[in-house]
């Protein structure tokens, strides 16, 4: 492993949103069994986004179906009053957008003392000086490559340079810096190499409807990583 990577662990987070809705608990065991690391899950309000997904009941009835990592990305507004039902479903990490506002801080401090790792999310649109001021706040940033709401969009490489940007900003910390959206096998060597460990992918996993299939989607994905990293395969 190079130096520059040997901080944070290279993770692999499917998005379940791109899964089979009909046969959740079977579509959660199985990107596990395939090498998931983390649980990727997509939380839309149809007011923030223009889609509605599901919420925290949904995911407490995910929860035993896996040991892995639980991470919320709510794109929702407000967010404040649903952050503990989040908690109680079996989140793991909580990632508000700092464009949900209006009080980042309190949102932050309030996942944290749920006892949950917070996480502040960017839209493509928002430059990385939006969260200067709550990077000791945080314990993973999320940068958005498409605007979010759906499934299946196109990576918008300006992301590539807010990942630079984040990670200097990110410099001696402990902080995930995870990429969100249009991610594949064929572009995760260049989101690392910008700086990213985490990388959240949903069609390019669920891809195929099978076990067996979701675990070469994510093979592909962690080669492809690793060895930008430097990393043996
Ligand atoms: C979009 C979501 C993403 C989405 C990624 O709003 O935040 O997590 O599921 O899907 P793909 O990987 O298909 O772009
Ligand atoms: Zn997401």
């Amino acid at each position: 492993m190079t130096q520059a990577f040997a901080s944070r662990p290279l993770v692999i987070a499917p998005s379940i949103l791109a899964s089979d809705f009909a046969k959740l608990s079977d579509e959660v065991r199985a990107v596990d069994r395939a090498g998931a690391d983390w649980m990727h899950l997509d939380v839309m309000d149809g007011h923030f986004v223009p889609n509605i997904s599901f919420g925290p009941d949904v995911i407490k009835a995910m929860r035993p179906h896996s040991k892995k990592i639980f991470d919320a990305h709510l794109m929702i507004a407000p967010c404040d009053p649903y952050l503990e039902a989040f908690a109680k479903a079996g989140c793991d990490h909580i990632t508000v957008h700092v464009e949900a506002g209006p009080h980042l801080h309190r949102s932050l401090q309030a996942i944290r003392a749920l006892g949950k790792k917070a996480g502040v999310s960017l839209n493509p649109a928002t430059p990385a000086s939006a969260i200067e001021h709550v990077i000791d706040l945080v314990d993973l940033v999320l940068v958005m490559s498409v605007n979010p709401g759906f499934g299946g969009q196109s990576f918008i490489s300006s992301a590539l340079e807010k990942i630079s940007n984040v990670r200097a900003m990110c410099a001696g910390r402990p902080i995930d810096i995870e990429v969100d959206g249009g991610v594949t096998a064929n572009n995760a060597a260049e989101i690392t190499a910008a700086g990213a460990n985490a990388l959240v992918a949903g069609s390019a996993v669920f891809k195929g409807g099978t076990m067996e299939s979701y675990k070469s989607n994510i093979a592909a994905i962690r080669n492809a990583a690793a060895s930008a990293r430097g990393e043996a395969i």
